[in-house]
């Protein structure tokens, strides 16, 4: 018996919601995409790779990857921040390998070249003879970075604007929040067995799965009154507070609380979680092509309660639930992309624009690469 097929559907970004479907399963299970995202998205978007708490100090280094590439961000004695390709000239080995630290130079682990914090190699042990070779010509390649409030961002090409554009107008959209107050208290790390693009889908679908996949936030969430903004490079998503009722499970309104709630989207990898006095943000790091890591990077409003050590941890346990919950749906999710009977699915006008608006983004950034990216 042949299944029923009504239309056909093809990705096309020029529909408008009421029309559009989503971006081909094959784009999440396809090595070959993955590798035209780590080059075309990740090389060539502000990304955030780290905290500003990370670098604030002379000597304060962080280690990263975006896309395949190492990275390495530094303060240097001077004060100014630098980033440069975590990627030694003599062998390409990486140059510093622990996530991050204070140095004072920088010494590769291979065969022990050494740079100073401006990049500019400094030690080349048993190199007398070697001909036609400057030491200054052989530092570590430069790479654009910039800060916005507490996070630390890496663009791997040439900017075609500044962070400050690319981010206009969050702060406006966080102000509420005051997010600059709040300080980082702890980091959760988590593998998960689905594309980094699913994991994104799930955040940005306007609420559409809470009430069924998180029963205590929906609880302290006013479903009505979710909204979906838009904006060039990333999106909010916000929630009025309300009191939960009696039957639902009180863990989350304990800790989940103020007038409102914001989650923000910023293209292509990265969330702001955003209650009263609490930030999480996670980053999305694809692995491969089925598996991504994501990172949660908890932050509170510093106080002298006792009580409070209490309360964040009291806090973290609770986005720990949470995460469990849209892990598992995004894992289930995963498996059905493999499917036969699913190419491709429509949005919920009401709900998914936040969905629709991340796929155009995706593949008109793809679309510089060949005709593999059209929506079949
Ligand atoms: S690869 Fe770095 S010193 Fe040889
Ligand atoms: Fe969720």
């Amino acid at each position: 018996m042949k299944p029923i097929q009504p239309t056909e559907l093809v990705f096309d970004p020029a529909l408008p919601l009421e029309q559009a479907c989503t971006i081909p399963n094959r784009w999440y299970t396809d090595a070959e995409i993955l590798a035209a995202e780590k080059a075309m998205v990740f090389g060539r978007h502000w990304v955030v790779v780290g905290r500003f708490d990370q670098v604030s100090r002379p000597g304060e280094y962080l280690t990263c990857h975006v896309g395949d590439e190492p990275i390495i961000v530094l303060r240097g004695e001077d004060g100014e921040l630098r980033g440069f390709f975590n990627v030694c000239r003599h062998r390409a080995a990486r140059v510093m390998t622990h996530e991050c630290g204070v140095a004072t130079k920088l010494r590769c682990p291979y065969h022990g070249w050494t740079y100073d914090l401006y990049g500019q190699l400094r030690g080349v042990p048993e190199f007398e003879g070697v001909e036609n070779f400057q030491r200054e010509e052989n530092g570590l390649w430069p790479v654009h970075v910039a800060t916005w409030g507490p996070l630390v961002f890496v663009h791997l090409g040439e900017p075609a604007m500044s962070l400050e554009e690319f981010l206009h107008p969050l702060g406006k959209a966080l102000e509420p929040f005051a997010i600059d107050q709040l300080r980082f208290y702890g980091r959760q790390v988590y593998d998960l067995a689905c594309n980094w693009k699913v994991y994104c889908d799930n955040y940005l679908d306007g609420g559409y799965h809470v009430n069924s996949i998180h029963p205590a936030l929906a609880g302290v969430l006013d479903y009505k009154n979710y909204r979906t903004e838009l904006f060039n490079y990333f999106s909010v998503q916000s929630s009025p507070m309300k009191a939960p009722d009696a039957a639902d499970d009180p863990s989350a309104a304990m800790v989940r609380t103020g007038p409102a709630a914001a989650y923000v989207y910023l293209y292509p990898n990265f969330m702001i979680n955003c209650y009263s006095g609490v930030m999480d943000t996670n980053t999305v790091l694809p692995l491969g092509p089925e598996r991504c890591r994501v990172i949660f990077d908890f932050y509170f409003a510093p106080t002298n309660d006792p009580t409070a050590e209490h309360r964040y941890a009291q806090s973290m346990m609770v986005a720990d639930k949470i995460q469990a919950e849209d892990v598992a749906i995004c894992e289930d999710v995963q498996r059905g992309l493999h499917s036969r009977a699913f190419t491709s699915g429509r949005f919920s006008v009401r709900r998914e624009a936040g969905v629709y608006h991340f796929h155009r983004l995706l593949a008109a950034d793809l679309k510089g690469g060949s005709g593999m990216f059209s929506g079949d």
